[in-house]
C-alpha cells in the first residue's frame, strides 16, 4: 500500500472526485443501498471516500461507519454530511484508517468495499489482513460485498493503454475553474499483477491560467479464482458473484466482478 504522503486521493483526486460524471453516474449506488437494506443492521464501508455511497446508504435508513485512509476524501465527506439533517449525521461515523489493519471494537451486519478500493492493496498479506479484519468486524452470518473491474487482457500489456484517454469532458466548478481529466497506464507490472496508473487533471483558472495536475498510483488487478481463494483462506463462503450492478451472472464479457461473501456461523463454545 502507498504511504500516506503518496496516497493518490490526498494530493489531487479528492478535489475533483465528486465532479467526475463517470463516478457520479455509476450504477453501483443502488446496488450497495439495496445490499444495506437487505442487511437490516449496521454497515461498515471500507474506503468510503467522499461518501458517494455511504451518504445514500444512510439516507435509506442505515447506521453506517465509513473508514478511509485519505483525510482529503474524508474532509469532502464531512462537508457533504454537514448538509444532511442532524438525525442522519448521528447515524454516520467516519474513521481515518487503513482497511488492511483496523480495529473498531464493533460488529456489523454488512462490510462493503465499493468501487475497487480492494485493488489498492498490492500485496497478498495486505489483502488477507483486510479480509480477516472484515471477518472480525462481521456478526455471525453477516456479509462482505466488494467489487473490482473484470480484467481486460489488453489493459495488462497493450501500449495503446499508455496513451492518455479522455474520461471527463470539460466541467465547470462552482468557483469558476474548469477542468477535464484523462487517465493512462504509465507502467505494466505483469509479474506482480498491477499497473501504474496516471490521472491527469487539466485545470483552467478564471484568469485563463492553465495547469496539468497528476496523481499516479499502482493499481492491482485480480482474477476470479484468486479472489475466491483469498475468501476461502479467510473463512468466507462465496454466496454470489455478479458481473455487473444489475446482478447479472459473471460472464466472459462482464465489466465488473462483484463478490458477495458470507461469514460462516461461529460455533458455540462447549
Ligand atoms: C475509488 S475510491 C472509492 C470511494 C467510495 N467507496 C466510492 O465508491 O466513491 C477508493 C477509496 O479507497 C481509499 N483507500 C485506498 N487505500 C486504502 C486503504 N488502505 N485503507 C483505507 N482506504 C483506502 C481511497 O482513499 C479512496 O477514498
Amino acid at each position: 500500500m502507498a504511504t500516506k504522503s503518496e496516497q493518490p486521493y490526498e494530493r489531487v483526486l479528492a478535489e475533483y472526485y465528486d465532479h467526475v460524471p463517470l463516478y457520479a453516474n455509476r450504477a453501483d449506488v443502488g446496488f450497495y443501498v439495496d445490499a444495506a437494506r437487505e442487511a437490516k443492521g449496521k454497515i461498515l464501508e471500507l474506503g468510503c471516500g467522499t461518501g458517494r455511497i455511504l451518504i445514500p446508504t444512510a439516507v435509506a435508513g442505515s447506521n453506517a461507519v465509513g473508514l478511509d485512509f485519505s483525510e482529503a476524501m474524508l474532509a469532502k465527506c464531512r462537508e457533504k454530511l454537514k448538509r444532511q439533517p442532524a438525525e442522519l449525521r448521528q447515524r454516520v461515523r467516519l474513521v481515518q484508517g487503513n482497511m488492511a489493519d483496523f480495529e473498531l471494537d464493533e460488529k456489523f451486519r454488512l462490510v462493503t468495499i465499493p468501487f475497487r478500493g480492494f485493488q489498492h492493496l498490492l500485496r497478498v498479506e495486505e489483502q488477507l489482513s483486510c479480509l480477516r479484519a472484515a471477518q472480525r468486524h462481521l456478526e455471525s452470518g453477516g456479509r462482505l460485498v466488494f467489487d473490482m473491474f473484470h480484467v481486460l487482457p489488453e489493459a495488462m500489456h497493450d501500449p495503446e493503454w499508455t496513451r492518455e484517454r479522455e474520461d471527463t469532458p470539460e466541467m465547470q466548478l462552482p468557483d469558476g475553474r474548469r477542468f477535464r481529466r484523462t487517465h493512462r497506464v504509465t507502467a505494466f507490472h505483469r509479474a506482480e499483477q498491477y499497473n501504474e496508473v496516471e490521472f491527469a487533471i487539466y485545470v483552467t483558472h478564471p484568469d485563463g491560467r492553465t495547469e496539468r495536475l497528476t496523481d499516479t498510483f499502482p493499481f492491482r488487478y485480480f482474477f476470479r479464482y484468486e479472489v475466491e481463494h483469498l475468501l476461502a483462506r479467510t473463512g468466507f463462503r462465496l454466496a454470489s458473484l455478479y458481473g455487473n450492478f444489475d446482478r447479472s451472472a459473471f460472464a466472459n464479457d462482464s465489466p465488473e466482478m462483484i463478490f458477495v461473501a458470507e461469514k460462516a456461523s461461529e460455533r458455540k463454545a462447549g
